[in-house]
Parts: structure tokens; sequence; C-alpha cells
């Protein structure tokens, strides 16, 4: 039987314990706090130490989001895992999860919509709760940079930016009347797959990688950072407008807007855009970074921990990255 509505009803996030300041970085490569702050409002982020992959990160957000939820892990019975950063090539990081939450047998979707992951995962789980085959579906979105930056100069434009961790959402029945998922909006153009993106190891290359692609640094991410700006700026706007039309909603009715946290010019530049309050915009970019999938989760999740999201509020998601994907969705809390 379905339900013509799925809700948020709980949010956990993690990030590791060490911090990594704009100073550190400026140590290893030819860089400062100064231009870091200045072009992209970051003051530190976090990494993992040793051994620690996605899934590993995605485990507390998940078990704090299942408890806020006011369920216990037997309930979830669909995992959706967005990451740009897997632990392995192969499986996936959701069942990797799926076997630390302890729910054997459940579906797990692994998905690689990078800094949109966390939308597109929503309105997966929305989707199958609205049809009645899941009941409770864990969304996540969870991402380890740090093992895989150049912390040389060379790489500099793109290491500066990005940071670890995890967040996740419980997705289910809402609990209360008018609350829940209202609209999602999703678009990709793979034409521009190469602006953002990272070249090897690749199934299309004999063998996937070698010394010289090593030497080369083509394992590294790699970002026209002007184009990916240029295109956010425009297309983050488009689709919160699309996602708000859909919703049968108007941006003044927004209580909360949540941006992927990509850089915060970006946010600046399209909150001053749409003229939308500074008090209504969630920033924390300042503190961890960039972390991709990860990074919508995480501030939503702090925003309801400070109280900035209160029951009832009308949110709005946005995000915009690799790919390029970009989308929106709106929530009444
Ligand atoms: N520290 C110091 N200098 C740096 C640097 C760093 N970390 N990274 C790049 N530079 C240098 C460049 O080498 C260049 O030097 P040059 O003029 O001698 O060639 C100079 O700074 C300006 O580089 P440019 O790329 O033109 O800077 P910019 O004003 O476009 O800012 C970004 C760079 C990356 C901050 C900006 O393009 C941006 O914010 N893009 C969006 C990126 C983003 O959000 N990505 C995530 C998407 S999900």
């Amino acid at each position: 039987m379905g339900i013509e509505r799925s809700a948020i009803l709980g949010m956990g996030f993690y990030v590791p314990p060490k911090v990594v300041t704009n100073e550190e970085l400026a140590r290893l490569m030819d860089t400062s706090d100064e231009w870091i702050r200045e072009r992209t409002g970051i003051v530190e982020r976090h990494y993992i130490e040793g051994e620690v992959g996605v899934a590993d990160l995605a485990l507390p957000a998940a078990k704090k989001a299942i408890e806020r939820a006011g369920i216990t892990k037997d309930d979830i019975d669909l995992i959706v895992f967005g990451t740009l950063s897997p632990d392995y090539e192969f499986p996936g990081s959701g069942v990797l999860l799926q076997a630390m939450l302890g729910r054997p047998g459940i579906p797990a979707i692994d998905i690689r919509q990078q800094c949109t992951g966390f939308i597109y995962g929503l309105s997966i789980a929305d989707l199958y709760v609205r049809a009645g085959i899941a009941r409770n579906a864990l969304v996540v979105g969870a991402e380890v940079h740090s093992t895989g930056l150049d912390f040389t100069t060379r790489g500099r434009d793109v290491t500066v930016i990005f940071g670890d961790g995890a967040g996740a959402a419980v997705v289910g029945a809402p609990r209360v009347a008018d609350q829940g998922i209202l609209s999602c909006a999703l678009h990709s153009d793979g034409s521009y797959a190469k602006e953002l993106w990272c070249d090897k190891p690749g199934s299309r290359y004999h063998p996937r990688i070698t010394a010289a692609d090593l030497e080369r640094g083509d394992h590294f991410p790699a970002m026209k950072g002007r184009t990916v700006f240029k295109h956010a700026v425009t297309k983050m706007p488009a689709v919160l407008d699309e996602a708000l039309k859909s919703a049968g909603v108007a941006l003044q009715d927004l209580d909360i807007i949540v941006p992927h946290q990509a850089n915060l010019r970006i946010s600046e530049f399209v909150q001053g855009a749409l003229k939308i309050p500074a008090e209504k915009m969630v920033n924390n970019i300042q503190r961890y970074g960039n972390t991709t999938a990860a990074s919508i989760p995480i501030a939503l999740c702090e925003a309801w921990e400070e109280g900035r999201v209160k029951p009832g509020a009308l949110v709005a998601l946005v995000a915009f990255g690799a790919g390029f994907t970009w989308a929106s969705t709106i929530i009444r809390w």
C-alpha cells in the first residue's frame, strides 16, 4: 500500500576528530590561510586518520539518525548510499554499511551523483517509501577525500576545498499532518563530465592505471574552478525555482535553505541573486570544507541540532556539482 508522502524522521552526522587548518595546508603547498578564506570561506576541515573508509564514517551518522527517528536498525529496510569516494572499487559502500548495521538481506543501493548525491538519494528513498516498497529508508552521504588529494602545489586549487565526513537521514511515513518531502527536481549534463572529475583508474584504460599516470597525478581530482562556479550560480537558483513551483510554494515561504557547501562564495552569490535573508541560509563550510555528498546532510543536521529547523518549517535543499548534476528538494519539516 502506497502513501501520499514520505518524510525525514531523524538525522545524524559524523566527522572524524582530526582538524586540519589552512595554515597546516600552507606548510605542505604554496597556499595561504588568506587565499583559502577569501576564495572559499573555508577555515578548517576534518580528515580521517589511519585506515578509515566512508562506511566507517557513515555508521555513527546512521545510528544517530535511527535513534532520533525513534526506531531501531531492524526497522530499516533500504539503504541508499551516496559517495564519490567508496571504500573499494567494488562492492559499494552501501553493502558495507548494511553489514556493519547488522541488517542482513536488506537492499543497499549506491549512487554516484557526487555533490547532489544526498538529494538524488532522498528522491529514491521518497519513491520507495511512497510506493510502499520500503517503510524506513536510510539515506547516507559520506566522503573520505583526504586519501585522494594531491598535497603538493600542483593540486592546491582542489585540495584546499575538500574535507571528510558523513551525514544520514531516515525517510519514512510522516508522523504529523502536512509533514513530508513536497518535491524533488533532479538534473544532469554529462557533456561537462571532465570539468570536475577524476580520470584514473578507469575501466576504459588497459591497465586501469600506470606508474606514469600516478606520476602525472591523473588519479587526483581535477577541476576547472571558474566553469564550475559559473554553472553553479545559474543552475542552483533555477533548480530551486523548479522545486518550489513543483511543491506549490514561493521562495518567500521558505524558512531555511541548505545549499551544498561547495564554496561560501557560491552560496553568497545565490543568496544575493535571490535576495534571501542571511539568517535563512545555512553555511558551515568554514568548519568542514566541502564534503561533497555529505555536505547537505551535515549542514541540515547541524542546523536542526542548533534549533534552526523547527517542526513545520519549510526547508529547501539545493546542490550543484560534478557530472554536472544539480538538484533541489522542498521539505515540510
Ligand atoms: N592557493 C593559492 N593560490 C591558488 C590556489 C591556492 N589553493 N589555488 C589556485 N591558486 C592560484 C592559481 O594558480 C592562479 O594563479 P595564477 O593567476 O598565477 O595562474 C590564481 O590562484 C587564481 O586562480 P583561479 O583559478 O583563476 O582563481 P579563482 O578566482 O577562479 O578561484 C576557485 C579558484 C577554485 C576558488 C574558484 O574558481 C571557485 O570557487 N570555483 C568553484 C569551485 C567549487 O566550488 N568546486 C566544488 C564544486 S562541488
